[in-house]
């Protein structure tokens, strides 16, 4: 290959920057032109795209969001848009793409390679929900925000005797709920992944209260339950000052982790070399700190398995520990 091209799609995570710097530099390395197709496949049908050199790459590792700009395009679900987009792909002698983003950018890209286009996916959003890799670039930043939240959301809750409601992002998933709630230490973790009861929460939380702890920390995934409407009920129900926080976009921008600076880095140039390689229609991940080239069709048949052991473990160091009741059936 000669030409390739590159675009982000989806919600931004950080750590996207640092991934396209790693595809501009090694595509650069292995004497390949590279094309930035901006605002992902809004972008690739409007033709929005520039010719990508070394110097573009220069101080964007640890910038947030993504230089190539990214987007949500409705349009691309169309057959015959998707066609559009390889004909034009084709048509400006590109012979394949890296495409960073989450699970719907995936499905685009191997709509396109069904079409002929050789493409190669880099899992890139923060919710951590992709099949196929442990990781996905921009979870570890995003954890990382919500943790120091918290951190802050903690003093001020302790110091009016309230418990704290702080919704994360996710969609579907709990993962940025878990991951953050282990690591600063939540009392309780609301996870779409395992039910749980407003009012088993609220006679624990009363209990706790009754027990002298004066501030729990609840750490609630949007996908499990609206925090806004949690903090009211739970008001309501049990008496207690409740301040309910909606981290919102907060957690998807800033400068990205180490970690995910390094997954980025490491994702995009393996990325490049698969595609030049031949191993193309491939999601391009990480499996025990080894990158993973796996076939779309083979990394849509594994499910992405949740943490069941560390959602267990959150429960036993929060609020299981003085709570038979939650401890033995959960919330
Ligand atoms: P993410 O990639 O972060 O999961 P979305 O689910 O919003 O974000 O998907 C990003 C974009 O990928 C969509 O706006 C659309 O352009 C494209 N996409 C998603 N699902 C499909 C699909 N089934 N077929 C073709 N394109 C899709
Ligand atoms: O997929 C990343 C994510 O931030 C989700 O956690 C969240 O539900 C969604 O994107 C928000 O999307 P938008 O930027 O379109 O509001």
């Amino acid at each position: 290959m000669k030409k390739i091209a590159v675009l982000t799609s989806g919600g931004d995570a950080p750590g996207m920057n640092a991934a396209i710097r790693s595809v501009i530099r090694m595509a650069g390395f292995l004497h390949c032109e590279i094309v930035g197709i901006h605002r992902g496949y809004s972008g690739l049908l409007e033709e929005d795209f520039r010719l990508l050199t070394n110097r573009d790459a220069g101080g964007i590792v640890l910038r947030g969001g993504t230089m190539l700009k990214t987007a949500r395009c409705p349009a691309f679900f169309d057959e015959d848009n998707q066609k559009k987009g390889a004909r034009i792909l084709k048509n400006h002698g590109i012979e394949g793409l890296v495409v960073i983003g989450g699970d719907g950018s995936v499905q685009g890209a191997a709509a396109l390679s069904s079409l002929g286009i050789p493409t190669v996916t880099i899992p890139g959003t923060i919710d951590n929900d992709m099949h196929g890799t442990d990781e996905t670039i921009g979870h570890d930043t995003a954890v990382n925000a919500v943790v120091g939240a918290v951190s802050r959301i903690r003093d001020t809750a302790s110091a009016h005797d309230r418990a704290a409601i702080i919704e994360v992002m996710g969609r579907f998933a709990g993962n940025i709920a878990l991951d953050a709630g282990i690591a600063c230490g939540a009392e309780y973790i609301l996870v779409p992944e395992v039910p749980f009861s407003r009012e088993k929460l609220a006679r624990s939380l009363i209990g706790q209260m009754k027990e002298g702890r004066t501030n729990s920390i609840i750490i609630c995934a949007e996908g499990a339950d609206d925090g806004r409407a949690l903090g009211d009920w739970l008001k309501e129900r049990t008496n207690i000052d409740i301040c309910t926080t909606i981290l919102g976009f907060i957690q998807r921008g800033g400068r990205p982790s180490a970690r995910d600076s390094i997954l980025g880095s490491l994702l995009g140039a393996a990325a490049v070399k698969a595609l030049l390689d031949g191993q193309i229609t491939s999601l391009i991940g990480m499996n025990k700190g080894e990158i993973r080239i796996l076939p779309y069709s083979e990394a849509a048949k594994e499910k992405k398995i949740f943490k069941k052991g560390l959602y267990t473990l959150a429960g036993i160091l929060g609020a299981a520990q003085e709570d038979e009741d939650i401890a033995e059936s959960g919330l």
